[in-house]
Parts: structure tokens; C-alpha cells; sequence
């Protein structure tokens, strides 16, 4: 199981050894500039750690999707710099995805990336579902070992599946059902109740025969969602309220026109849903109140738009107000409770979004189970 994952105390001493670091500085860069920098920032106990121990620190990390070849859009120039000025001495490799060889796991590629190192450290949560060569590989030859943020993400977001305090409520948003259904069916062996807002309650409330309008709703999954409902209507809560943007109305575009209305479960024809209504978020509020573990992954409505911000804001509020243990999965979700300056109310925010998910969905990530020797792919 995932608790045996190796820790920096199980590596050999590393005093005056070269330690390859494997995290995840896949940080938003616009302009060259790095719009958040949490993920370098989460790694910098792992780093001051190996520091004291004496170790010369080596990182490496991917940035965005350049398809295996340099392209100076995703330079990690701007995650060098931010990280020698937090992190003084670290070298930093250049971008994993450069190269094929690093998401095609090609096994010459883990031998160039181990070269001339004496032990290997995986922080990269945020990226240890993905079997790619610096994830997987360098347990095969190097004495390796989990950083302090791969294991704080795996002490909590694995406990979530097996020891929660009850009652545990879940809130997912996001646009699509298709995204969620794995995480949807994972925390319905565990949860007490799952709230169900974000784009992909259309499909749920479609399911129960309500119209959608012109809101977004996964035909393909109505049935699914029907299933789901049938088999655990207890347990998954839906919306009574929405608000809905009238024909001719933009997102963030108020200037556009178009009314803006609470309607009931269903919106009507040309209609969009775009937020949770004001029921519904205190429904979600009251929910969250009382729960001893609450879990929020996905945004409530599009609170990028100030209009369709309230229901995203009342439930990370909530989030932050409840005396339950409180983790946020990453994202979109971990954006929003940044905007609302809610970010150091939860107990953990996740910096991992697919990752996250993975975890809670099968209690397991490729990374994990090649830090303990059983990676066989
Ligand atoms: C992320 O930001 O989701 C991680 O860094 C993984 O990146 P990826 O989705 O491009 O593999
Ligand atoms: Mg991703």
C-alpha cells in the first residue's frame, strides 16, 4: 500500500552525494513571468532537508507540453530563476519534455537522466500519474525515496479513502460528468454524500428528467448519470436552484447583454446555466457545516465571471469556515479559493489536479509503485 512509499530518512546518507530531485514546476507562465509559483515553493522543505544532510541537489522537472522537442515557449528559465532565489545551489535540468525519450519511458533516456547521481527523490506529485521515464525509471538503479510533499499528499488524500472522519462530504464541480464518473464512483464507496455542482450537474439533473436549455450536458452520459442516481440517490445531492444567463448574454462579457435569473431545476429553452442558485449554495454551506471531512474538487459555477462567482465563493467559504478536516484537490478549484483569499483557510490544498484524483480514484499512482520497487511497465 501506498504508506510504505520510502521517505528521505530510508535513503543511504547523502552527505557529498549528487541527488537527482523529480518535481513538478509545471507553473503557470504568462509573459515569462510565473503567475503562481506554489508548486516551487511546496518543494522547498524537500530541498532544505537534503541541503542540511549536505547533499548537492540536482532538479528536474517538466514544464507544459512541448511534444518531445526544445521549444523556447516552455523554457524552464523562469522556474531557474524564482528558484535561485528560493533556493539558493540547486541546479535545475532543462525541460523533461524536450526530449521524447522522457513520455515515451524510454529506458535510454532514465540512463542519461541517472548518470553521475547517487539517489533519487520524487516530489513531483503533480505528476506521478503519468509512467513517464523520470517518474518511473530511476528507482530501478538509484536508492530512492518520497520528498515531504509527495508524502503529505499521499498521507492525506489516501487517508481520505480509508479513514475518514464522518460524515465525509464531497463537493465536485467541473464541467464534464465524462472527467469525473472514476472520482464519482471512487468517493461513493466512501463518502457520506457527494454535492454535485459545476457544469456537470446538467447532466445529473437531465437524468432526473429536468431541461437543460442551452446549459452543458453530456448527452452520451445521461444514462450513466440515470444509473448513478438510481443506485445511490441518497448520497449524491444536487442542485434546487440554478442561475441561468438569458439568450444573447456572454460570459465575461456583462457588456453583451442578456438577462440573468434564478430559475428552479430546470432551465428553460435557450437558457444556460452558469451557477449554482442561492438555495443551493446554502443547502451546500449547511452540508459542509457539518461535515467532520470535507473533500472539493471543481468549481461551482464560472467564478471567473464576477455575474456566476457566488456559488464557488459561498462553498469555499464554507470550506474554510467548517471544523471539518478540510482538503481541496488543485486546479481550478485550489484558483478560486486563491481569488477569494481563502487559500490558507483549508487544511490541504492539493498541487496536484489529475494526480489528485488518480489517487483518490485507485489509491495508487505509477510514481508510488515505483518508489516501492513494483512498477513493472
Ligand atoms: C499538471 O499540471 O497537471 C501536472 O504537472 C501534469 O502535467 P500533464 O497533465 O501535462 O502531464
Ligand atoms: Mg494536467
Amino acid at each position: 500500500m501506498t504508506s510504505s512509499v520510502p521517505t528521505l530518512e530510508d535513503l543511504p546518507p547523502v552527505a557529498g552525494k549528487r541527488v537527482l530531485l523529480r518535481a513538478d514546476f509545471n507553473v503557470p507562465v504568462r509573459d515569462g513571468e510565473i503567475a503562481d509559483d506554489l508548486r516551487i515553493r511546496a518543494a522547498l522543505p524537500t530541498i532544505r532537508w537534503l541541503q542540511e544532510q549536505g547533499a548537492h541537489v540536482v532538479a528536474c522537472t517538466h514544464l507544459g507540453r512541448p511534444k518531445g522537442k526544445a521549444d523556447p515557449r516552455y523554457s524552464v528559465e523562469p522556474v531557474r530563476a524564482r528558484l535561485a532565489e528560493l533556493a539558493p545551489g540547486v541546479e535545475l535540468l532543462d525541460n523533461l519534455r524536450f526530449d521524447p525519450g522522457e513520455e515515451a519511458n524510454d529506458p535510454a533516456f532514465v540512463d542519461r537522466l541517472v548518470e553521475g547521481f547517487d539517489a533519487y527523490v520524487n516530489d513531483a506529485f503533480g505528476a506521478s500519474h503519468r509512467a513517464h521515464a523520470s517518474i518511473v525509471g530511476p528507482p530501478r538503479s538509484l536508492p530512492s525515496a518520497a520528498g515531504r510533499l509527495l508524502a503529505a499528499e499521499v498521507e492525506v488524500l489516501g487517508g481520505l479513502r480509508t479513514d475518514p472522519k464522518r460524515p465525509f462530504v464531497a463537493v465536485l464541480g467541473g464541467s464534464k460528468v465524462s472527467d469525473k464518473l472514476k472520482v464519482i464512483e471512487a468517493l461513493l464507496a466512501v463518502a457520506d454524500q457527494i454535492l454535485v455542482g459545476g457544469g456537470m450537474c446538467f447532466t445529473f439533473l437531465a437524468a432526473r428528467g429536468n431541461g437543460v436549455g442551452a446549459s452543458l450536458c453530456e448527452d452520451d452520459m445521461v444514462d450513466t448519470c440515470r444509473s448513478l442516481l438510481d443506485a445511490h440517490g441518497d448520497q449524491l445531492v444536487l442542485p434546487t436552484d440554478i442561475t441561468a444567463l438569458g439568450p444573447g448574454g456572454k460570459l465575461m462579457d456583462p457588456a453583451a447583454g442578456g438577462d440573468v435569473r434564478q430559475v428552479g431545476t430546470s432551465v428553460p429553452a435557450g437558457w444556460t446555466g452558469v451557477d449554482i442558485g442561492p438555495g443551493t449554495a446554502a443547502d451546500f454551506g449547511d452540508r459542509i457545516a457539518e461535515a467532520r471531512t470535507v473533500f472539493w474538487n471543481g468549481p461551482m459555477g464560472v467564478f471567473e465571471d464576477p455575474r456566476f462567482e457566488a456559488g464557488t465563493r459561498a462553498v469555499a467559504q464554507a470550506v474554510a469556515d467548517t471544523r471539518a478536516f478540510t482538503v481541496v484537490g488543485g486546479g481550478d478549484s485550489a484558483a478560486a479559493l486563491a481569488q477569494f483569499g481563502l487559500a490558507n483557510r483549508v487544511d490541504h490544498v492539493s498541487t496536484g489536479g489529475g494526480a489528485s484524483l488518480e489517487l483518490l480514484e485507485q489509491g495508487d499512482l505509477p510514481g508510488l509503485a515505483a518508489l516501492r520497487g513494483d512498477w513493472a511497465g
